[in-house]
Parts: C-alpha cells; structure tokens; sequence
C-alpha cells in the first residue's frame, strides 16, 4: 500500500518539530495530526513518524498501544461508543450494546471496537462517558445522547445508516440489518 503526506500537513510537521527541544517530544503531536488526517494510525503512518523524528517504530508503537485515544485500525462513517461503567451498565447499556451488535451483525461478546465489513458502523464499549446522571449514555461520533432507550438506539441506527449513503435502505425501514449486508 502506498502512504503519502499531503505536503501541506508535513511542512506543517516539520515547523512543529521546531517548538521542541527534542523531536522526540513531538510524537504525540505528529500521531494526533497524522489520525486526524488519515482517521487512524497505519503501519505506514508509525513507520513515517519514527523516521521523521529519529526514532525506532517500537517508540513510537509503545505510544500508540498506550494511549486509548489512538486507533490502529480504521473508523465505520458511524461510531457508536456505549459507555460500560456502572451508572450505565446498571441504566442497562449492555442491552443496549447487544442491541446494536445484533442489528449490525457483530459479535457482542467481542473486546475490541468492531466494524462492519461495509464500513458503515463502528460499535465500542467505553468507560464512563461524564454524563453519569443521564445513564445509560452513548456518544455517537462527537454527539452525546443520554438516558438513551431502545427506540433511540434502533432511531440512531437509521440515521448512521443514512449519514454513510443508505437512505431507504434496510435500517431506514426498520430490518434488523442496518448496515445493508
Ligand atoms: S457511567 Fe456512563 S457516563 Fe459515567
């Protein structure tokens, strides 16, 4: 696979090495632009970094491994992130999560984040959110849905699945596979 910079972004890289004592000191802000821009962080995009600022890969994958903040794969158009810490799990966010792996057809027992294969969804279970009082709670890509019920949960649905080009398709009509496999 091919991996490119956009010259724009790595003259913009470049300047910010400048600020730093150390251009080690800059990884985490060459790995915060570089998921921005390609919305996770490749093989490519680690190897990249670790050459640009002096490094060895693994500095660099000790970072991205770290931090929960980065992701190593890439993102479906919709990312459901329902929130696992108590408040939430006893409002009922598991059945909330069930729900939506049902209805995308991912495996609910699953650890990690999962997409479906069309790329339209990803669904995550979080910790706690910081809306507590308002459980159970789900964030929906950067919108924060709270005291969220089964009836919102299928409506969030449709609306992923018109957002990644699927208007009328099979969520907008209420079938238990929104994702359009
Ligand atoms: S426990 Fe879910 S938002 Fe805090």
């Amino acid at each position: 696979m091919s991996f490119s910079i956009p010259a724009p972004l790595e003259a913009r890289l470049d300047e910010l090495v400048t600020h730093y004592p150390v251009k080690r000191s800059a990884s985490l802000m060459f790995l915060h632009a570089l998921q921005e821009h390609f919305g996770y962080l490749s093989n490519e995009a680690v190897e990249w970094t670790a050459t640009k600022l002096g490094l060895q890969p693994v500095n660099v994958y000790e970072l991205v491994t770290f931090y929960p903040m980065f992701r190593q794969e890439p993102l479906g158009t919709t990312h459901v992130k329902v929130c696992r810490t108590l408040s939430c799990a006893l409002a009922g966010s598991g059945e909330l999560r069930d729900l939506f792996c049902k209805k995308l057809g991912l495996d609910s027992h699953a650890h990690a984040p999962q997409t479906t294969p069309d790329g339209k969804f990803t669904v995550e279970f979080v910790e706690c959110l910081a809306a507590c009082g308002s459980a159970p709670v789900i964030l929906v890509n950067e919108d924060l849905h709270e005291r969220v019920s089964t009836s919102e949960a299928e409506k969030i649905l449709v609306e992923g699945g018109r957002r990644s080009g699927s208007v009328g398709g099979s969520a907008a009509k209420g079938s238990a596979n929104p994702a359009g496999k």
